[in-house]
């Protein structure tokens, strides 16, 4: 049976309370990470049992459903995607569904180098790399690991494969990286890179540290002109995600600022999350959840799974209600969800 009518366009079935059109799935695929960056897993958590998170065929299965809802977009995040084996067949898999107009990667980078070329061929579309630092020395302070040279050759060896545009994302933290901005956003003159600068967000850590460490991206967007020259606004394309868009002239790639924090986005929110644990999220910045795997392992059937779908859709909020005041303290590490 083929759940696809090849003439008629999917129908989009995933329209929340607030009118928003849920296409887009980021998929956790592995609790798991490599590196332990303060900001993401400050104190990791215990991995659970490989057998509690949910099997590729699972996670196939679970995006073919989407897919029938309407989703049109998958990104793979972790832990770190590529620390799961099998996830390059995985993605290979994945880009044979025709109605998937995009299937991405969120990662370190720490395994890119080895896995880039595989992944361009298997089909996959966008990659981005997370790159807090430029200094080796300070990369391992951040990560636990001294693996700066690592990932810079994951970049290289993703751009040399024809990932277009490479994506770096930087997590600004005050006093720790802010005096980098300038460098990391001049590697879009000699790259064409997108290099997007984003707000540090108070999960899993004290919301006193990570406020501490604040800078609204406004702040830092006119920090980084005072000192690199003025910033040109590029047009937002459809399917495109939450980031201002900016390029320096005659840069041959983009500054991007995501200020989830100081200027929320999500009035135009089109995301789902699924755990590696087999729960579905309707918010980043949430703790409810939707319990997945334990009816994929009673052997639900598809219409069952669906309605799992429309439940979490039916929890979104108009907004996230995360602050730097701790009122909701989201106890949820980054390196559990995925950024
Ligand atoms: N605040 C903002 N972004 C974060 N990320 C992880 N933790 C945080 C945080 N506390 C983002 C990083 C990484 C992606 C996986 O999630 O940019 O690239």
């Amino acid at each position: 049976m083929t759940i696809f009518n090849e003439n008629k366009p999917i129908e989009n079935q995933l329209v929340d309370l607030f009118k928003r059109k849920v296409e887009y799935l980021r998929l956790s695929v592995t609790d798991r990470c490599n590196l332990n960056c303060r900001y993401c897993a400050p104190s990791m958590p215990k991995p659970i049992q490989i057998d509690k998170l949910l099997t590729f065929e699972e996670m196939y299965r679970v995006i073919k459903i989407g897919v029938k809802l309407g989703i049109q977009k998958v990104r793979l995040t972790g832990g770190e995607p590529l620390f799961r084996n099998g996830v390059v067949d995985f993605v290979e898999k994945l880009c044979e569904i025709e109605e998937l107009k995009e299937v991405s990667l969120t990662t370190n980078g720490t395994l890119l180098a080895e896995k880039a070329l595989r992944l361009k061929a298997a089909g996959m579309n966008r990659i981005n790399i997370s790159l807090d630092t430029l200094s080796r020395e300070k990369f391992r302070e951040l990560t636990g690991a001294d693996k700066f040279n690592q990932v810079w050759n994951g970049i290289m060896k993703s751009a040399e494969a024809g990932f277009s545009p490479v994506k770096i994302n930087t997590v600004v933290m005050g006093g720790f990286n802010d005096s980098e901005v300038p460098a990391l956003a001049n590697l879009t003159l000699k790259y064409p890179f997108h290099v997007r600068f984003i707000e540090y967000m108070p999960i899993g850590v004290d919301p006193k540290t990570a406020s501490d460490s604040f800078i609204p991206s406004m702040e830092l967007k006119s920090r980084l002109e005072d000192v690199c020259g003025k910033l040109i606004p590029v047009q937002d394309k459809k399917l495109d995600g939450p980031a201002k868009r900016y390029r320096f002239e005659n840069a041959q790639g983009e500054i991007g600022f995501i200020s989830s924090m100081s200027q929320h986005f999500c009035e135009s929110c089109n995301r789902m999350r699924m755990t590696a644990r087999g729960f579905l999220r309707p918010c980043l910045l949430s703790e409810e959840q939707v319990d997945v795997i334990t009816k994929l392992r009673e052997g639900a059937s598809d219409e069952e799974i669906e309605a799992l779908f429309l439940q979490a859709l039916a929890l979104k909020n108009s907004r996230h209600g995360l602050t730097f005041m701790g009122e909701k303290i989201l106890k949820t590490k980054m390196v559990s969800i995925g950024g």
